[in-house]
């Protein structure tokens, strides 16, 4: 399939929604704490995304029924938000924020730790953080997507954990989900050319035990199978020349 290369005008507004994510995750990370529901955090993603003008792209997507996707502990992603659920101390909990914004969309997420974490807990999302960055490395113009995959399944074997394979990074622009897929797995040299103004998203599932995952009952919380803990990174990237821009980092890297 075709892979949209963005113009410099679509590049801009690709940049404003990636900020726009980026500031409503730090908005949430500011209220996280021990004692809260995952319903506020979707309360407060709303708020925030129309204080700034733009709307939550995961709303009502295939019949989503909430905001953002909150994956607590063994739940490896698209958690729903509920008034039930609370946050804890010990928890780790990934925030999922996708933004549209003047028809583009910027898709991020980060897993936080809560308190006082164990060592099982901070090891997952240190691999976790440092795999999409291993990723993210690779991204240049003439590099392949198999590239991508390949760094992140070194850096996570190589500390002991596993990556799902069930559910990848995507293309983005003015649809949340767009091709190509982005395996978190791969081989060196191996799939499409990367070409300068492609964006897609890297968004490593980093697993502490077995990389087997299934969906819950809801029909959308994916859990690991054997229950392990669970963590993930998000960014949107722009392919360039030379490199990458990240979309949804808030400071200059
Ligand atoms: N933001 C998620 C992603 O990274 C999208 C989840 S789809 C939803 O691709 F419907 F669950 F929100
Ligand atoms: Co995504
Ligand atoms: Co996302």
């Amino acid at each position: 399939m075709a892979i949209e290369t963005h113009d410099a005008l679509a590049i801009a507004k690709l940049r404003r929604a990636g900020h726009a994510a980026a500031k409503t995750l730090a908005y949430v990370e500011s209220r996280l704490r021990a004692g809260i529901s995952t319903a506020a955090i979707d309360a407060w993603v709303r708020e925030h995304t129309q204080r700034i003008g733009g709307k939550p792209s995961q709303l009502g997507y295939k019949g989503f029924p909430a905001a953002v996707c909150t994956s607590r502990n063994e739940v490896v992603c698209h958690g729903v938000p509920c008034h039930h659920e609370m946050v804890k101390e010990g928890d780790i909990i990934n925030v999922d924020v996708t933004t549209e914004l003047d028809g583009y969309h910027g898709d991020t997420s980060r897993t936080f730790t809560i308190g006082v974490s164990s060592r099982e807990a901070l090891h997952v999302v240190s691999v976790a953080a440092r795999s999409l960055e291993a990723g993210i490395n690779t991204v240049r113009a003439g590099a392949r997507l198999g590239d991508v995959g390949a760094a992140i399944e070194a850096l996570a074997s190589r500390e002991g954990c596993s990556v799902v394979r069930e559910f990848g990074g995507h293309g983005i622009g003015r649809r949340m989900h767009m091709p190509p897929h982005v395996s978190h797995v791969g081989t060196r040299g191996t799939g499409i050319k990367l070409v300068a103004g492609m964006v897609f998203t890297i968004e490593p599932m980093v697993n502490l035990g077995s990389p087997a995952v299934h969906v819950l009952d809801d029909g959308w919380t994916v859990v690991s199978n054997d229950r392990s803990l669970s963590a993930q990174f998000e960014h949107t990237v722009l392919v360039t020349r030379n490199g990458c821009e990240v979309l949804t980092a808030l400071e200059k890297r």
